[in-house]
């Protein structure tokens, strides 16, 4: 079978590696993905490229970590990709208070890494390079944010992260590598980890649904996000580098909702409507038809920095790359339910 190109990504296990590889295979590309050795499956999302593409030589895997140089090096020389995603991260922000060296370590010096073995293989020329940047960066800055607006990380993962950004305008400037920055914004869907907290609530509709009534806790409910759907934003990952200058683009929907907001929402989906009730970490969610407590805040969720509101403009993405969103806040919310619902079900039948 002839390929079109070879893209390597890394994260390849994650909520966006996984989307982007079905839409690369699609676009009839060859796969080689990096996955982390791990004692239990970490291979769920990626599980359905094994039976199909494997077998017809689409998809590659390859065991690596962002913090093994020597692994990545012989990975890219072996396999000389025409485009590197570079998605793997620490990407939980409240773990990166708890894991800041390792954070640095996978987040920032990873990237790092990646640019520096295009150097040493002399394939400045030949290899285009995803970064997968973040509207973490901008911390507690003014709204909207776009790609003008100064940054201010407030937790290790955003500052490992802003290293990378800046390394990727570096080598850009430096060494002419077509290498960009997708500064994205907050973006869920059915394949999202389960301890981000969109995933959290649907997952906790969803067994409200089924009968199962267990409180769902929760930390900081008036934090506010920009959230869009996974499914919209990763084709901008393949647009970026398909321009004919490299630039750095911000993908975001324009409208931020706090994590309230998507509680409400998400429950209304299964015709509850929560009263709240009391302040602070004494704050409550009820069911207002069975008065059943269904939400309390726990403490061990709070961040000791937080980004109170991400809101992004990205109308350089609208311009230049034709983007737009398509799927609305309330179609996201709905399909990650019934996408939950269905999941338990199946897991309850078996
Ligand atoms: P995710 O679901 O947490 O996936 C992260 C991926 O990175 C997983 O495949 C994970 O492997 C892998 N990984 C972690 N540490 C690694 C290491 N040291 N070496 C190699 N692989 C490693 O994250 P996501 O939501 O798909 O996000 C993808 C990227 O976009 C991340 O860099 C994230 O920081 C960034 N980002 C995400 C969003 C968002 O809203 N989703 C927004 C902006 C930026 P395991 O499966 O083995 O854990
Ligand atoms: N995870 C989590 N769990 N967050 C909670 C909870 C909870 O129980 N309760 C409230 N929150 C609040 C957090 O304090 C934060 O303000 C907001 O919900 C969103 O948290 P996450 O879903 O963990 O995402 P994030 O915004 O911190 O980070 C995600 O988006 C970034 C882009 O802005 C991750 O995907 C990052 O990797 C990504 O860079």
């Amino acid at each position: 079978m002839k390929f079109k190109k070879t893209a390597l990504i890394t994260g390849i296990t994650g909520q966006d590696g996984s989307i982007l590889a079905d839409f690369l295979l699609k676009k009839n590309y060859k796969i080689i993905g990096i996955k982390r050795r791990s004692s239990s499956f970490n291979t769920e999302r990626i599980d359905h490229l094994y039976t199909k593409h494997v077998l017809n030589k689409s998809y590659f895997p390859y065991y690596g970590d962002l913090t093994d140089t020597s692994n990545l090096i012989r990975i890219i020389q072996q396999t000389k990709p025409h485009e590197i995603y570079n998605l793997a991260a620490q990407s939980h922000v409240r773990t990166s208070f708890e894991t800041p060296e390792y954070t640095a370590n996978a987040d920032a010096l990873g990237t790092l890494r990646l640019l520096e073995a295009i150097r040493i293989l002399k394939l400045e020329k030949k290899i285009k390079f995803y970064q997968a940047s973040t509207s973490e960066i901008f911390g507690n800055t003014k709204i909207p944010q776009n790609e003008k607006t100064p940054f201010a990380p407030t937790s290790p993962y955003a500052i490992s992260k802003l290293f990378s950004y800046w390394t990727v305008i570096n080598y850009r400037k430096a060494y002419n590598i077509f290498a960009v920055n997708g500064i994205l914004f907050n973006h869920e869907g059915e394949r999202r980890g389960a301890t981000f907290v969109t995933r959290k609530i649907t997952r906790a509709v969803a067994n409200y649904f089924l009968g199962n009534k267990e409180i769902l806790y929760l930390g900081n409910l008036n934090a506010k996000r920009d959230w869009g759907a996974a499914d919209d934003y990763i084709k901008t990952m393949w647009m970026m580098l398909q321009q004919k200058k490299p630039s750095d683009y911000v993908i975001s929907t324009g409208v931020s909702k706090s994590v309230k907001d998507f509680v409400n929402e998400a429950y209304k989906c299964i015709d509850v409507k929560v009263i709240w009730k009391g302040k602070g970490v004494k704050e409550i969610g009820i069911d207002k038809k069975t008065k059943r407590t269904i939400i309390k805040i726990d403490k061990y969720y709070f961040r000791p920095t937080e980004v109170h509101e991400l809101k992004g403009d990205s109308s350089k993405a609208k311009k230049e790359l034709k983007w737009k969103p398509k799927i609305s806040f309330k179609k996201l919310v709905k399909t990650m339910v019934e996408s939950d619902i269905d999941k338990l079900k199946n897991l309850n039948f078996n």
